[in-house]
C-alpha cells in the first residue's frame, strides 16, 4: 500500500463539522453583487484590446488582407499577421501530451477550420480593434471542405486523452451465435460547442522576464508550463489569476490559440492587451465535442441476457491534431456480458480541433448504450429497469475486478420510487394527460468513473489561532471556494470562519486540474493531507511539552477542533493551537500535503460513481412539440463534501442531458464548412422554461478504497443516462425511436 493511501480521514479528527453540510457558496454573494473580478474586468494601465479575425473559409488560404485600410482607422495600433507574429520559443504544433492541443498560431496563411484566426488587430479600444478587423476583409482562395462522417475514416491509436482506441474481452462471435436475438442500431450525435457564460479571455502584461496574465484556466500549473515553453520563460515568472471562471466544461483546461495570441499581441506591441472572445468566435478555436456515429450491437439470450455487446464509435477529428470522442468505452464497466468489443475510428475534417466537453466519451457514448439497452428490453418485453437489474454488473465487465464501492441498485430504487416508475405500461403510446399529450417515461443509467491527479496544498496554523490553507485550485463554478475550505477547515481542526483559504492563482501550490470530476478528490485530499500533516506537528509540540495538558496524550489520543487539542479520553484535558504555539514562542506552523491517485487500489478495484435517470416526457400527437415534464436522478459518488454543491452539479448536468437530447447541435454549411448557428439564438440550449420537475437524490455512498476521504466526482455524472432516459420516453410515449440527437419534433410525428 502507497504512503498516500493509509492515509485515513483519521480518528484525530471530527469530520461532518464541516464536511457535509450544506453551505452557501463562499463566492456567492461576490458573484451575484458583480464584485468578483473575472479575467476580461481588469484593466491595467494603458491596456490595449485585441481581437482576432477569424477565417470564413473552412479550408484554402488567405490571399490578402487589407492592411492598409485597418491600420488607417483612428485608434489602431497593430496587425499581427504571419509577417509579424514574434517569434516563439517552440513551435505550437509540438505536443508533448495528450493534454496539450496543437496549434497553428499565425504560422502561415493556410486555413484549416472555419473560425482559425487569421490576423489579430489591436487597437486603443475594442471598437477600434472590431473596426480594424472589419476593414481587414480578407480574400481567400478557398477550397471544398469535409465537414461530415462520411469521409474516409481510419484507426486512431489512442482516443480522447491517450486511451486505448479499442478493447475487448471474450469471444464476441460465439456471443452472438448464442444469442436468442440481436439488436443492432445507429446512433448519431452532433457538434456541440461549450458555451460558458464567460468567453475565453486573457489579459496579459510582460514586465522584464515576467508575464502576468488574468486568464481563466482550469489548469493553473498546466497552462503555465504551456506558456513557459511557448514564450521560453522560466514557470515561476508566469503568474496567472484565475480565481473565477464563468464555466469551463472543459475547454478551458488547456492553452489555446487565442489565448496565446493575446499574449503574442502583448509581447508585440509592448504594452498590456486584453483579448476576448466574442460568442461566435467560441464555436473553432477553443475545443468542441465532435460529432459521432455509434454503432451497438446487443446479443439476448431467450431470458434476457447479454450475451455480447460491441460498441463501434465514428467520431470527427481535425485535419491538423487528433482527439476523437471515446464513445465506446462506456459499456466496458456498465453491464454484465460474457463478450465485448469496443472500437473506435477517426475521421479527418476541416474543422477546428474537438476536445474535452463535460463527460467526453461517457455523455455521447451512454447516449447510444442506454438507447440501445432499451431497445434490447423492449425487444425482450421486460421493463427497462427489470432488464437492466437482470444485466447487473456485480464486478466489471473488461477488467472482472469487483467495484470500490457501488450503490447503483440504491440509485436505481431510490429514483424509480421517487418517479413512481412501478405499473409503467411496457407498450408505447398507453399514456396521455389532461390535455390530450402523449406521456411516456423513459430511464438511463449514470456512470463516470472516478479519477484522480496529483494536488499539493500547504497548511499554515497561526498564533492567533486562525489557520490558512493555500492551495492553486480552480472553481469554474462548481464550489471549490466552498468545499475545498469546508475540507480545510477539518482537516485543520477550525471553523470555515477562522480559515483563510486561498486559491485561484499559479502562485500557490499546484493542486491538480479541475478536470475529469477529479477536483475535490485531488485537491480536497491534498488539503485533508497538509492540515493533517499540520495538525500532528502541533500535536507533537503539545504531546512532549511537561507544561501542557497534553503532556503524555501521544498523537493518536488526540483531537482538533475549534481551534483546540483535546485528549480523546478526556474532553477536560485541551489547549487551544494559539496557547501551544505561544509557549513554544513560535509564530506559526506550517506543512505540505499531496495527493495522487493510489496504483495499488487502482489496481484491485474498478472505481466509478454511478447513477440512475429517469425522465417523463409530454408529447403534442399533433405538433410533434417535446416537454420534459419530470426529471429524477439518483447518482451515489462517496463521501459528499457538500450536498448543495454536490445537488447542483448534478442538476447541472441533468440540465445538459436534457440538451443533448432536445436543443444542441452545430450545424455546418456543407459548401463553405462555417457553422451557421454560430450564437445563442440559434445554438439551442434549455432555458428555465424547458426545465419542469427537475429533482437529483443524493444516495449515500461509503468508498473506503478510491481515496483517503472517499471523495468520487460529481461534475460529469449526471450528462450521462440523462439524454438517452429522455430519447426513451419519447420513444415510450410515441412509438418513435429516434437515434439522432438532437430529438427534433419533425420525428416524432
Ligand atoms: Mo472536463 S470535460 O474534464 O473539464
Amino acid at each position: 500500500m502507497s504512503e498516500i493511501a493509509q492515509l485515513s480521514p483519521g480518528p484525530r479528527q471530527r469530520h461532518g463539522s464541516s464536511i457535509g453540510q450544506p453551505l452557501t457558496r463562499a463566492d456567492g454573494r461576490l458573484k451575484v453583487t458583480g464584485e468578483a473580478i473575472y479575467a476580461a474586468d481588469n484593466h491595467p494601465d494603458g491596456l490595449l484590446h485585441a481581437v482576432i479575425v477569424p477565417a470564413k473559409i473552412a479550408r484554402g488560404r488567405v490571399v490578402s488582407l487589407d492592411l492598409d485600410a485597418a491600420r488607417a482607422h483612428q485608434g489602431v495600433v497593430e496587425i499581427m499577421t504571419p509577417e509579424n507574429r514574434p517569434p516563439l520559443a517552440m513551435d505550437p504544433f509540438e505536443k508533448s501530451n495528450p493534454l496539450m492541443f496543437r496549434m497553428h498560431l499565425l504560422s502561415d496563411a493556410t486555413v484549416r477550420y472555419a473560425g482559425e484566426p487569421v490576423a489579430v488587430v489591436i487597437a486603443e479600444t475594442l471598437e477600434a480593434a472590431k473596426e480594424g478587423a472589419a476593414l481587414l476583409a480578407p480574400r481567400y482562395e478557398a477550397e471544398t471542405p469535409e465537414v461530415t462522417l462520411d469521409a474516409a475514416a481510419y484507426t486512431p491509436e489512442t482516443v480522447g486523452p491517450g486511451q486505448p482506441a479499442e478493447a475487448a474481452k471474450g469471444d464476441v462471435d460465439a456471443g452472438f451465435a448464442a444469442a436468442a436475438q440481436v439488436i443492432e442500431a445507429v446512433y448519431e450525435t452532433p457538434p456541440q460547442y461549450h458555451n460558458a457564460m464567460e468567453p475565453h479571455a486573457v489579459v496579459a502584461r510582460f514586465d522584464g522576464d515576467s508575464l502576468f496574465l488574468d486568464m481563466p484556466t482550469q489548469g493553473l500549473a498546466m497552462s503555465r508550463m504551456r506558456l513557459a515553453g511557448l514564450f521560453g520563460l522560466t514557470p515561476d515568472n508566469i503568474h496567472i489569476r484565475s480565481p473565477f471562471l464563468g464555466g469551463g466544461f472543459g475547454s478551458k483546461g488547456a492553452v489555446s490559440s487565442p489565448e496565446a495570441l493575446g499574449i503574442l499581441a502583448a509581447k508585440l506591441t509592448g504594452r498590456p492587451v486584453k483579448l476576448v472572445l466574442a460568442r461566435e468566435e467560441m464555436f473553432g478555436p477553443v475545443g468542441h465535442r465532435g460529432q459521432t456515429r455509434q454503432t451497438l450491437r446487443l446479443g439476448l439470450d431467450a431470458a434476457g441476457a447479454l450475451t455480447a455487446l460491441t460498441h463501434h464509435t465514428r467520431a470527427s477529428t481535425s485535419r491538423f491534431d487528433e482527439f476523437i470522442e471515446p464513445s465506446s468505452g462506456v459499456g466496458q464497466s456498465l453491464y454484465k456480458v460474457p463478450a465485448l468489443h469496443t472500437a473506435h475510428e477517426g475521421v479527418r475534417l476541416d474543422i477546428g480541433t474537438p476536445s474535452f466537453m463535460r463527460a467526453p466519451g461517457e455523455a455521447s457514448g451512454s447516449i447510444a448504450l442506454e438507447s440501445a439497452i432499451d431497445e434490447a428490453a423492449f425487444a425482450a418485453g421486460m421493463d427497462p429497469l427489470a432488464f437492466r437489474l437482470e444485466n447487473y454488473a456485480e464486478v466489471e465487465p473488461i477488467s472482472g475486478k469487483p467495484f470500490s464501492s457501488k450503490a447503483l441498485k440504491q440509485c436505481y430504487t431510490k429514483a424509480a420510487e421517487r418517479f413512481g416508475w412501478a405499473g409503467r405500461p411496457l407498450r408505447s403510446r398507453q399514456m396521455r394527460d389532461e390535455a390530450g399529450r402523449l406521456l411516456g417515461w423513459g430511464m438511463g443509467t449514470a456512470i463516470f468513473p472516478a479519477l484522480m491527479f496529483q494536488g499539493n496544498a500547504r497548511a499554515v496554523i497561526r498564533r492567533d489561532g486562525t489557520g490558512v490553507m493555500e492551495a492553486g485550485a480552480h472553481d469554474m463554478g462548481q464550489g471549490a471556494w466552498t468545499a475545498l475550505a469546508q475540507i480545510a477547515a477539518d482537516s485543520l481542526g477550525l471553523t470555515i470562519e477562522t480559515l483563510d483559504f486561498r486559491s485561484g492563482t499559479s502562485d500557490l501550490p499546484d493542486a491538480g486540474i479541475a478536470g475529469g470530476s477529479t477536483h475535490t478528490a485531488t485537491a480536497g485530499n491534498a488539503i485533508h493531507r497538509a492540515g493533517t500533516a499540520a495538525i500532528d506537528k502541533l500535536t507533537a509540540l503539545a504531546v512532549n511539552d511537561e507544561s501542557s495538558p497534553l503532556f503524555g496524550a501521544g498523537n493518536v489520543g488526540v483531537v482538533a477542533s475549534e481551534g483546540r487539542l483535546t485528549r480523546r479520553d478526556d474532553e477536560t484535558a485541551s489547549e487551544s493551537f494559539a496557547d501551544i504555539l505561544t509557549r513554544a514562542g513560535l509564530e506559526e506552523i506550517a506543512a505540505d500535503g499531496q495527493a495522487a491517485a493510489d496504483p495499488s487500489a487502482q489496481e484491485a478495484y474498478a472505481m466509478h460513481a454511478h447513477g440512475a435517470v429517469f425522465a417523463e416526457v409530454a408529447v403534442d400527437p399533433e405538433l410533434g412539440q417535446i416537454r420534459v415534464t419530470r426529471l429524477i436522478g439518483a447518482f451515489a459518488a462517496g463521501r459528499v463534501i457538500n450536498p448543495r454543491m454536490v445537488e447542483s452539479q448534478y442538476l447541472g448536468g441533468m440540465i445538459w442531458g436534457l440538451s443533448f437530447a432536445l436543443h444542441e447541435k452545430a450545424v455546418h454549411d456543407r459548401r463553405s464548412g462555417r457553422i451557421v448557428n454560430a450564437n445563442f439564438a440559434e445554438y439551442r440550449v434549455p432555458v428555465n422554461a424547458d426545465i419542469q420537475g427537475l429533482e437529483a437524490i443524493l444516495v449515500p455512498e461509503e468508498d473506503p478504497h478510491v481515496n483517503p476521504l472517499g471523495i468520487k466526482g460529481v461534475g460529469e455524472i449526471g450528462i450521462t443516462g440523462t439524454a438517452a432516459a429522455i430519447a426513451n420516453a419519447i420513444f415510450h410515449a410515441t412509438g418513435k425511436r429516434v437515434r439522432s440527437f438532437p430529438i427534433g419534433l419533425a420525428e416524432v410525428l
